[in-house]
Parts: C-alpha cells; structure tokens; sequence
C-alpha cells in the first residue's frame, strides 16, 4: 500500500452541527460542513458507463459508506475524487472548490490509502512515521504519539516494520495518511486481505476518525463493515446510486410489524388491522400476521384488535437486514464478515 498522503496543511476549523442528521452514535463527534461535494459526475471508459450520474457528499465529522458489489464503480469515483481519473461529467468540489484545474486541493486536503504504502522495513513503526512527518514539514513531534494511539499501535511503535502483522502495517499507513489531519480521508477497502481480528482493528479506528473532526469516505463491497462505523450509507450498482440515507432509515424503509393472535380468528383479526392509519398491507401466516406498517403502528393496531376483544400475544416490529436490503437492491451477494 502506498500512501498519498496529503502532505501538507488542513486544519479542521469552523465546525457547525447540521440538524438533522442523525448519528448512529458510534462516535460522539458533530458533524459539519461539508468537505467533499460530487455533483452528478461519470465515468466512460470507451463503450463502458463505469460511473453514471453519481452524486454524493461528505462533511466534517462524518463516516460516509460507499457500499456497493464488485465492479460497481467505487475505485473509479475515488480515483476521480483524487485527481487521478479525468471525470467524463459532473463536477467534485473539495472544500468549496472545483477541483478541475486545481489538483493541489486534493494535496491540501485529502489523505487517501489506495495502494501499499512506502515505508522502511528496517525502521520502527515509530521511526518510520517520523521520517514521513520529515518527508511533509512541520509535524510537531507529539502528533506521532498521538496518531500511535489513535491507531492502537503505541505498544509495538519500537518493532521493526517489517515485523508487523498486515493489519499492524495497514494501521500504520492510516496513521501516515492523517500525520497533516487532511479534512477528507479516502479509505477503499481499507481491510482487504486482513483477518478478522485485523479487521475489527480497523473499524475500531473509522469511527475515531470521524470524531477527530475529519470527513471519512468509505468505499467497501463488505456490508457488515459499512453499516457498522457509517453513519449514511451510500449504495452504488453499475455506476449507478441505488439508494442513499442513515443506516437506520434504509432499515425502516423495509420494516414490518409481526402480530401473533393465538385465540382470535386471522381473518378476522386481518379485516380489524387493515384500516388503521399507516398500515399498507397485512397478509395472514396462521395465527400470525405480517403487518407492512412503520413500528410505531404497533400500538393502535393492539387498540384495534382489543376493541374488538382480541388479544394479541406478541406485537413485534420487525425489519429487513441490510443485507436482504443489498441483496434485493443489486442482486448480489455481499461478502460476509468472516
Ligand atoms: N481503467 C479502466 N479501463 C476500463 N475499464 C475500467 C477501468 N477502471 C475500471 N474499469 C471498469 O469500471 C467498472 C468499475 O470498476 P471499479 O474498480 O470502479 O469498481 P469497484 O466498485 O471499485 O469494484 P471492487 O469492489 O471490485 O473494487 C468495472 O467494470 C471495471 O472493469
Ligand atoms: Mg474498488
């Protein structure tokens, strides 16, 4: 892995909370204004539409997932979101500024881990660091501690590198990328290739990322990953968004109401539930009905069903996973969190 680092200065100022977004309150930092704008941007490579119309945003203090099946176009975003891949349309606005014309944004403001990052196998962890601070001017020296402990590595930063685990050696690339606290950070795939332990690591870190003031993108085919550190999700198939929101909303967007009456007749409990406000449909398995309703429904639909002296035994709200959600949305599977 290579780091691209953003060498050089971003501090993370002016930081106002938009109401309304909600958090999944795996960190506890605010979310501000926004970093990265990508408006309506594509991507043609010859005949192929890698990327189609997409538009996505990212603010201070937030973890963006960037969620979509193999090939879907997420690389080819990140690569035009860095510079390195000439948008076909659309336009990508960093800190307010199109980046057409003007690739030191990317340099001032965002830190991306997209390749092996260089560093000395001989060289502490530690001293590798120092010699990237070196290599970008004007780290004071504590911010190497500092990044040492965000990433869980104080402990081993005195260890060869080339005595590290490939989780160790991707955290220490994380790190590197944040020595100039670049507003943005990019992570693609950030643990590909990691054991399950390496990968844990990793999360552990994304959402300290987010409270440290910085704007996360995120871009992974591995759902249990995203929808565990984002706080919106973004879902992309054949370049295209399929859907975008909170974790939490994609879940209700899905949701059901199971209503079991074990000494009522279903037909008759159906006919009582399917005029109350909000319910879109009920369908009748046994004595246990599947009531397509927002949660919050449970409770008239009880009232209705003991107006009419039925009692139910369970009310139960229930929703699709993120996964059934992915799946019906691109048809593919999503790798699983081994
Ligand atoms: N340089 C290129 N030339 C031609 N086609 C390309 C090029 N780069 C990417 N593509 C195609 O664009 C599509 C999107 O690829 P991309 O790498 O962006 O997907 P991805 O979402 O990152 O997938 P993965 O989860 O496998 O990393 C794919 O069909 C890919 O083959
Ligand atoms: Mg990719």
């Amino acid at each position: 892995m290579s780091v691209l680092a953003s060498p050089y200065q971003a501090s993370i100022n002016g930081t106002t909370t938009i109401p309304g977004i909600a958090r999944l309150g795996q960190h506890d930092g605010q979310i501000g204004r926004t970093i990265l704008d990508v408006a309506g941007v594509s991507k043609r490579f010859g005949k192929h539409l890698a990327v189609d119309d997409l538009s996505l945003t990212v603010a201070s203090g937030e973890v963006l997932g960037f969620l979509g099946p193999n090939g879907a176009g997420k690389s080819t975003t990140v690569g035009m979101i860095l510079g390195l891949i000439q948008p076909t349309a659309g336009s990508i606005r960093i800190q307010g500024k199109d980046l057409r014309g003007q690739p030191s944004l990317v340099v001032d403001n965002v830190g991306a881990i997209i390749e092996n990052p260089a560093f000395y196998p001989f060289l502490s962890g530690r001293d590798n660091l120092k010699a990237h601070a070196l290599a970008v001017g004007n780290i004071p020296a504590a911010r190497i501690d500092e990044l040492l402990r965000l990433v869980s590595l104080t402990e081993r930063a005195g260890d060869r590198y080339k005595t590290y685990s490939l989780g160790m050696k991707q955290r220490l690339g994380i790190a590197s990328t944040l020595l100039t606290r670049p507003a943005l950070v990019i992570l693609d795939e950030p643990t590909n290739g990691l054991d399950p332990a390496g990968q844990r690591e990793i999360r552990e870190i994304i959402p300290r990322l987010a409270d440290e003031g910085h704007g996360v993108l995120l871009a992974s085919h591995m759902l249990h990953e995203v929808e565990q550190v984002s706080d919106r999700v973004l879902i992309v198939d054949r370049g295209r968004q399929v859907t975008e929101g909170c974790v939490d909303d994609l879940l209700r967007r899905g949701g059901y109401i199971e209503v079991v009456v074990p000494n009522a007749d279903p037909a008759l409990a159906l006919k009582v539930i399917r005029p109350v406000p909000d319910v879109e449909g009920v369908t009748v398995d046994g004595h246990r009905l599947v009531v397509v309703a927002p949660p919050e429904c449970g409770s008239l639909i009880n009232r209705a069903l003991v107006e009419r002296g039925m009692y139910a035994s369970a009310i139960t709200p229930k929703h699709h996973s993120l996964e059934q959600l992915f799946l019906k949305l691109t048809g593919e599977p999503s790798v699983p969190d081994t």
